[in-house]
């Protein structure tokens, strides 16, 4: 059965990786080879891992709260493999880029981001969330973006959190993006959190009516949810009606605000979405904080001033910074 939807995954992934290439130059074929991201670095390894490999990467996962590094018995004790089978195929993850391995006063092993995003790939697979695997969508500073397709063909964005990511490099290349880092060592905790924080908070803002991208799955640092048209509010030079885009971000503001019971916390022109209907989305929210938070009031006046002095500067604008937040705050439902 595992195997089966893994071939699945394999040809489509396979299919499309290929597909954009070629819709894109040659140069970013070369790019994309010399500095693979984390992701597609999964993506290819995952079409070619057995259940053992799986099950070897999710022991040391395990083992990793005991250990930084795991040492091969306690591999070998959670995986309930035989030893010779461990010490087999330990070096071909090593080698294909999901292990790291460790030599102090004993050889330990850990899992590398591609180890982990493999992880989360397989539960998604397994949990027939994704099937297949797109281009990049977004590199933002603490996460990377792809698209995905679900096993009937629909379009989904998967977020793959990337807290603490200490060197940061991106080159952008017309949509293609290749990433230089390193991580902290409480990175995976810290993505995983903040995966689970801004997936709790979709669920709670989207059957609210607010203007966010619909929520599917978590799973560890990886965050599924409904892929969107348009581009950040900051590319757009010129909008036909300025005005009643800033009222619709207020608007959303406000249903935050008063019906979910949470502010944003880091809103600017760079999360929110015009779509192509000229109709609004706000995402990224994994800093959200309740309104009961002790510094909710000065949060929300950051976000409202980041809306209000971007239509300001940008598309002249006048509004007034104490008017928009009594609009959020005032509790007078109409
Ligand atoms: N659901 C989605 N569908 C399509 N593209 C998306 C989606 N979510 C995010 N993106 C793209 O990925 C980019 C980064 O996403 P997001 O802002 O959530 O992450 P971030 O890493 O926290 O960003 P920041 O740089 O603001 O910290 C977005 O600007 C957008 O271009
Ligand atoms: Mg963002």
């Amino acid at each position: 059965m595992g195997g089966t939807k893994q071939r699945k995954l394999n040809f489509n992934g396979f299919k499309l990786f290929f597909k954009l290439v070629l819709v894109n130059s040659l140069s970013v074929l070369s790019i994309s080879c010399l500095s693979m991201s984390a992701v597609n670095i999964a993506v290819r390894a995952f079409r070619k891992l057995e259940p053992e490999d799986l099950q070897i990467l999710q022991a040391i996962e395990q083992q990793m709260k005991n250990y930084e590094h795991a040492p091969k018995d306690a591999i070998h004790k959670q995986a309930e493999l035989p030893l010779s089978e461990i010490e087999y195929r330990l070096p071909i993850l090593i080698k294909k880029g999901l292990l790291r391995g460790w030599r102090g006063k004993y050889t330990g092993y850990s899992l590398t981001t591609a180890g982990y995003d493999t992880l989360a790939i397989d539960t998604l697979v397994k949990a027939n969330i994704i099937e297949a695997f797109g281009k990049p969508l977004g590199v933002g500073k603490e996460s990377d973006v792809y698209d995905a397709l679900t096993p009937n063909e629909k379009r989904v964005a998967l977020k793959f959190h990337r807290l603490g990511r200490t060197s940061f490099k991106k080159t952008k290349l017309k949509r293609n993006y290749t990433v230089n880092y390193s991580y902290t060592p409480d990175w995976h905790h810290r993505s995983r959190i903040a995966a689970k924080k801004e997936y709790t908070a979709l669920k709670l803002l989207y059957p609210k009516g607010v203007a966010v991208p619909e929520p599917i799955k978590q799973t560890r640092h990886v965050l599924v949810m409904d892929m969107i048209e348009g581009a950040e509010l900051y590319h757009y030079p010129e909008l036909p009606d300025a005005q009643a885009v800033y009222n619709e971000t207020l608007v959303n503001v406000r249903r935050a605000y008063q019906d979910a019971h949470i502010i944003h916390g880091d809103l600017s022109p760079f999360n929110i979405i015009l779509q192509p209907n000229q109709h609004i989305l706000i995402i990224d929210w994994p800093q959200n904080v309740p309104t009961t938070h002790p510094n909710a009031k000065e949060l929300l006046e950051r976000d409202v001033r980041n809306v209000l002095t971007f239509f300001q500067r940008k598309h002249g604008l006048k509004n007034r910074l104490k008017d928009a937040v009594t609009y959020v705050t005032e509790n007078t439902k109409n």
